[in-house]
């Protein structure tokens, strides 16, 4: 007993000691942890049961993660023994099963998968996800474990929704099958889990026959949305949504929709985030400079805007610019697309942000987008310009009502709001300064603007982009009763409470 203990304590102290923080996408000085005791890359599923009983037997937190990409310092515990399990290598894909003429069908997905790996996978068997897809380098497994999700009021879109089953390794290191069925608690749990039931180490997810989309953007006036028909520029378009840019007072609408294969025989290719190092040095001069001059985040806005107008799409078969709308190709690549041949993303050349993101019901748009431009006037008055700091201006987008115990778009909580019309989501990214103390300029202006938004109107945080600062102040929006639901569900998956994380802290589901 004597010896054990002192082993124990020999152990932990030598954890304490090499305590190291596991980052975010951003890399270095952005952790998702602040300190966890070691990183497992196991290859099979197997391997991550093992950890995972190994983990219980000594009763040590556990998380797991996909590509790290989420924002701040949430993903686990405070707790420097946690372990985290990278998923990454453990992506097999199986029994794939879409009969001809069939309308939909399935196929089997390990936890490390990507969307861009099942994407090309499916697209080889002229077959697709459908929407219920998010960006690119991203795993479903993660992705469905917060809730992520596409921009649309038509169509499901919720990645969530895609999943006919969710295996998860419990808290006893048991592999269990939660089979989509909405009047099982387990399953409305399981559909937006925080990652706190379990590792998500499988997932049955549906098919569709692969199909071909056009993508089309327009340019309005702020005032043709603020006090516009918000529902019917969204609705109609089986995926669709908004980039406003506060400075030029414009919005872009961007929207989707399947057409005919035989429409055209462009293969276009989006891509969000692709840049060249010498465009990453220029924005990254002109925004590290607007922490200081608003001039220069006027002028960021004023050329983030005009290249954002163009289309942000390649034809794939030759990576030739397309110069017009519409923009035909397929799903994925119109969709999410990736990154052009020989171009990196923002955050490999230094550009980093922070982000805020809250849903509110759609029915409650207009008022929502009014009290932003009020508090952007407010400034105003006091002299101070402010701006879309990001390359794709404030990310405005939807959510068709999904039901489920504590996703973003879910009805009937007791909130008494009406969210069976869905969901508007209020994605605010912003720059954040290499430079200084990485303040943004005017930087109570955000933390003003969120709390805000939080008392003065019914909303929901998205589960990997806010601080815990909003999560701490949004709780209260949450359904109590749907927690209580969702923490009963908890405590039978994981008694112990290894999978414990700031969030179901904060939520006072752990
Ligand atoms: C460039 C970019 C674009 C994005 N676009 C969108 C978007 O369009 N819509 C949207 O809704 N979100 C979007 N996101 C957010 C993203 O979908 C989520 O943060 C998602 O959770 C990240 O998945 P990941 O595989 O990188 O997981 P990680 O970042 O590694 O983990 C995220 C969380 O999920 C948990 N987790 C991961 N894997 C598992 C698992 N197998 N089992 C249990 N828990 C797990 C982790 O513990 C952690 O709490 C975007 C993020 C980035 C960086
Ligand atoms: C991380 O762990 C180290 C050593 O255990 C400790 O000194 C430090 O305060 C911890 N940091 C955080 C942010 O918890
Ligand atoms: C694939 O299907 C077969 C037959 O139904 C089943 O035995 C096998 O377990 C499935 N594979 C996975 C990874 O679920
Ligand atoms: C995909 O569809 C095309 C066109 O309909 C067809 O020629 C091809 O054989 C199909 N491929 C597979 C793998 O089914
Ligand atoms: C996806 O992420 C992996 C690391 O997890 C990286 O090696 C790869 O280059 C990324 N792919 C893209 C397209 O960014
Ligand atoms: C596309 O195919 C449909 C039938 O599948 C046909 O009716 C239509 O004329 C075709 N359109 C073009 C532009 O070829």
């Amino acid at each position: 007993m004597a010896r054990s203990t002192f082993l124990f304590a020999a152990f932990a102290l030598s954890k304490l000691a090499t305590a190291i923080p596991f980052n975010t996408f951003d890399g270095e000085g952005f952790p998702a942890c602040h300190n966890v005791s070691r990183v497992y890359d196991p290859t099979s599923v197997d391997e991550m049961v093992s950890i995972v009983r190994s983990a219980a037997n000594s009763g040590t937190p556990v998380r797991a993660s996909g590509k790290g990409h989420m924002w701040y310092d949430t993903m686990c515990s405070d707790d420097p023994a946690t372990v985290i399990i990278r998923t990454e290598n453990v992506n097999g894909i199986s029994n794939f099963s879409l009969s001809e003429g069939a309308s939909d069908g399935s196929v089997m997905i390990d936890a490390g998968v990507t969307f861009l790996q099942l994407a090309e996978y499916l697209h080889e068997r002229n077959a697709s996800v459908g929407y219920t897809l998010v960006n690119w380098n991203i795993t479903l497994a993660g992705s469905i474990a917060m809730g992520a999700h596409r921009s649309s009021l038509k169509e499901d879109s919720m990645v969530a929704a895609g999943a006919l089953e969710i295996h998860i390794i419990d808290g006893s290191g048991n592999l269990r099958i939660i089979k989509r069925d909405e009047n099982s608690d387990e399953w409305l749990a399981a559909s937006t889990s925080l990652g706190l039931l379990g590792v998500i180490a499988r997932i049955k997810f549906k098919v569709y026959p692969d199909f071909k989309v056009y993508a089309k953007q327009d340019t309005l006036s702020e005032d043709d949305v603020l006090n516009g028909d918000i529902y019917s520029l969204i609705s109609p378009y089986a995926t669709a949504n908004f980039w406003w840019w506060p400075y030029m007072r414009k919005f872009h609408h961007r929207y989707y929709d399947p057409v005919p294969a035989n429409i055209s025989d462009q293969e276009g290719f989006q891509s969000t985030f692709s840049v060249t190092k010498a465009e990453a040095d220029i924005a990254l001069g002109l925004l590290n400079s607007g922490k200081y001059l608003p001039t220069s985040n006027m002028a960021a806005e004023t050329l983030f805007f005009a290249l954002w107008s163009a289309p942000n799409f390649r034809e794939k078969k030759t990576d030739a610019a397309i110069l017009s709308w519409p923009v035909y190709g397929w799903n994925y690549d119109v969709l999410i697309g990736g990154l052009y041949p020989g171009y990196g993303t923002e955050w490999d050349f230094g550009l980093r942000g922070y982000t805020l993101e809250l849903a509110f019901p759609v029915t409650q748009a207009n008022a929502v987008l009014k009290r932003v431009r009020k508090a952007f006037d407010d400034e105003l008055k006091k002299g101070i310009v402010m701006t879309s700091t990001y390359r794709s201006g404030i990310n405005i987008k939807f959510g068709k009502a999904y039901f489920d115990l504590l996703g973003q778009v879910t009805t009937g909580t007791a909130d008494g709001e009406d969210w069976s019309k869905g969901a508007i989501m209020f994605d605010f990214p912003s720059f954040r300064p290499t430079v200084g103390d990485h303040l943004r300029f005017n930087e109570p202006f955000y933390h003003n603007l969120a709390t805000a938004l939080i008392d003065e109107f019914p909303c929901r945080p998205h589960w990997t982009k806010n601080t815990r600062e909003v999560f701490e102040q949004a709780k209260k929006h949450i359904d109590s009763a749907h927690l209580a639901r969702f923490k009963a569900v908890r405590e039978k998956f994981d008694s112990k409470g290894i999978f414990k994380s700031v969030i179901g802290e904060i939520l006072g589901v752990v």
